[in-house]
């Protein structure tokens, strides 16, 4: 497929050319530049943040590709913690993060991390021992990420102590962000309803072709986010996009917290098989409210499916009433102005 970038591809697909440069030089120059242990300066790496759909993995991928480093390694970011964490639990010795850092240099110069998403504690207090052991053994890092580094954690428990790893990234990493331009994934879904009713095969088959187009057909994975100490358990996710049954996400004791985290972590959540309210489902229905005021204040994307239409989900109980603003947000978020609008 051929791919015009667009001016802030450009500009981004720039930079890395500029990376990829660096790379190349800091091999040194064959056997007469190393004959003489000229030291060459490492390249910084690039942490490339934007909006969903906007290219960063493609560029990225290109890059990667293209690198003139040998060995390289690229990776999602999720899976190489869990490897971390593996290799944690395994290892026996006085600094097990330098032993981990050895093996992965020794794997990989360049190492290009997609989709950098720190949501969890044990994550997020390794990081930055993690990171400057890489760094140190002269590995160059390329993230993407839908968040700044400043994002990063956001109310994480213990932020703190993350904080400095924040620092030192964005001195280590050229910090580049895929800005205007347009979410090319949105394309694939534009023509599609994202509130989908009445309940059926029908409506499950649309939100899979829904999910396809956002997520390049990955099925995703689940995630475990910290949430003031707990645990919030995303069952599915992908490409920023969090996948939840109306069960999971207001049948189980969830708060306001947890409809924030989520709105934090992800660009477009996904909330199936919404009921019909019962008048004794008071807690049910607040809860759906909550999400659904949450969701909207911090201009996330909806896709639901629901036993009816949005003003007939809500007309019985305590809860009818400040139904109708919930059912107002529900069909303003299915408009294509608010999904492009940029978060
Ligand atoms: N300039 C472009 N022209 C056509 N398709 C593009 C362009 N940029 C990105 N795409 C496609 O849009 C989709 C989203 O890109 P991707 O790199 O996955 O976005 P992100 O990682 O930012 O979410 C991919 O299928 C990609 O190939
Ligand atoms: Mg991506």
């Amino acid at each position: 497929m051929h791919i015009e970038l667009d001016a802030a591809q450009a500009r981004v697909a720039d930079q890395l050319d500029a990376l990829a440069q660096a790379l190349k030089a800091s091999q040194g120059g064959g056997f007469f530049a190393r004959l003489i242990s000229r030291k060459v300066e490492l390249p910084k790496g690039l942490y490339i943040w934007g909006h969903v759909g906007r290219g960063k993995t493609m560029l990225m991928d290109s890059f990667f590709e293209a690198a003139k480093v040998e060995p390289k390694r690229r990776v999602h970011f999720h899976g190489f913690m869990q490897e971390v964490h593996a290799a944690r639990a395994k290892i026996k010795s006085d600094d097990v993060i330098a032993d981990i850092a050895d093996g992965l240099a020794a794997k990989a110069k360049l190492l290009c991390l997609d989709e950098m998403q720190v949501v969890d504690i044990a994550d997020a207090m390794i990081l930055g021992r993690l990171f400057e052991a890489l760094w140190a053994r002269g590995v160059v890092i390329v993230t993407t990420s839908n968040q700044p580094p400043d994002g990063l954690y956001k109310d994480g428990l213990n932020r703190q102590l993350f904080l400095p790893f924040v620092a030192r990234l964005k001195e280590q990493m050229d910090v580049v962000h895929l800005g205007d331009g347009k979410d090319y994934r949105l394309g694939r879904v534009a023509a599609d309803d994202l509130y989908v009713f009445p309940l059926g095969p029908i409506a499950d088959a649309a939100l899979g072709r829904i999910w396809d187009g956002l997520t390049d057909g990955e099925s995703g994975e689940a995630l475990d986010i910290e949430v003031l100490g707990r645990k919030l358990h995303v069952p599915q996710s992908a490409h920023s996009c969090a996948r939840f049954s109306f069960d999971a996400l207001c049948r189980a004791p969830l708060a306001a917290p947890d409809y924030l985290a989520l709105a934090r972590n992800f660009d477009t959540v996904f909330v199936e098989q919404v009921p019909v309210f019962k008048a004794s489902e008071r807690n049910e229905a607040k809860r759906f409210i909550l999400a659904i005021d949450t969701l909207y204040d911090a201009g996330t994307r909806l896709v639901v499916s629901a036993a009816a239409a949005p003003e007939a989900l809500c007309t019985v109980g305590p809860h009818k009433l400040e139904f109708q603003r919930t059912a107002s947000r529900l069909r303003e978020m299915q408009s294509l102005s608010w999904w492009q609008k940029v978060a």
